[in-house]
């Protein structure tokens, strides 16, 4: 009797474990594929054809793909990167990318001079932060778990690039701007305009 209590108990935690969101590092296969998949549903190039530069600009959007072995070079240096996806019933939600400065190859002090005047800082590049369309409240916990990590790294600062051109990304800007992010400069790459923002 006690053994099947045991057993009962046991199988009521999975279930709930199972159908609670959860921070994850992905690292099968199948959770990496769900990464590219959400990522795929917010790239621009995809969506052209059903979304207005409105809805690009109040929905968000992102114009970098993300390959399979973009996340296996991040996973296999986890020291110097970041990876981290929201877990729900099984399935990713949305994941946040991320990894030193020193590794973006990103110059971000010819943009914003002022960065290297900062004393002491430690600069961490946020990289990329998305959900599938359909969910809320997925960014803010993806944001707020990065913070908890990169602080316990020893990063002073949290360095992020948001397009402004073609699209505006308000939807972006909001979002981290209600969590501390300002603009401290603007650069442009490849035919698009991107904000720096600074936390
Ligand atoms: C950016 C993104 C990850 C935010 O995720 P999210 O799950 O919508 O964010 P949350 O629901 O946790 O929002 C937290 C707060 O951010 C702000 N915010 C989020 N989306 C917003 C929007 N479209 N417009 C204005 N403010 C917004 C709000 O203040 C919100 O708080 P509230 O819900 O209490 O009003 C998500 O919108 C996304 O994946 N967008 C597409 C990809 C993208 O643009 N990524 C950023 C590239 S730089």
């Amino acid at each position: 009797m006690r053994l099947f209590l045991r057993f009962v108990r046991l199988w009521l935690s999975n279930l709930t474990n199972q159908n609670m969101s959860q921070i994850i590092t992905p690292k099968t296969d199948f959770e990496i594929s769900q990464m590219i998949e959400i990522c795929t549903q917010n790239l621009v190039e995809n969506n052209r054809d059903k979304m207005s530069s409105d809805d690009f600009s109040n929905k968000g959007f992102l114009i970098r793909k993300l390959t399979k072995e973009d996340v296996q070079e991040m996973l296999a240096n986890q020291d110097k990167h970041l990876v981290v996806a929201i877990k729900e019933n099984g399935n990713l939600q949305g994941y946040l990318t991320g990894c030193d400065l020193r590794e973006s190859g990103i110059d971000f002090s010819l943009y914003a001079p002022n960065l290297n005047k900062i004393e002491g800082a430690k600069f961490f590049y946020h990289k990329q932060i998305v959900k599938r369309p359909e969910v809320k409240n997925v960014g803010s916990k993806l944001l707020l778990s990065m913070f908890d990590e990169v602080k316990s790294r020893g990063y002073s600062h949290v360095i992020c690039r948001i397009v402004h051109r073609p699209f505006l990304n308000q939807s972006s800007i909001s979002f981290h701007e209600k969590f501390g992010f300002k603009k401290v400069g603007e650069m442009s790459e490849n035919n698009n305009v991107l904000g720096i923002y600074l936390r």
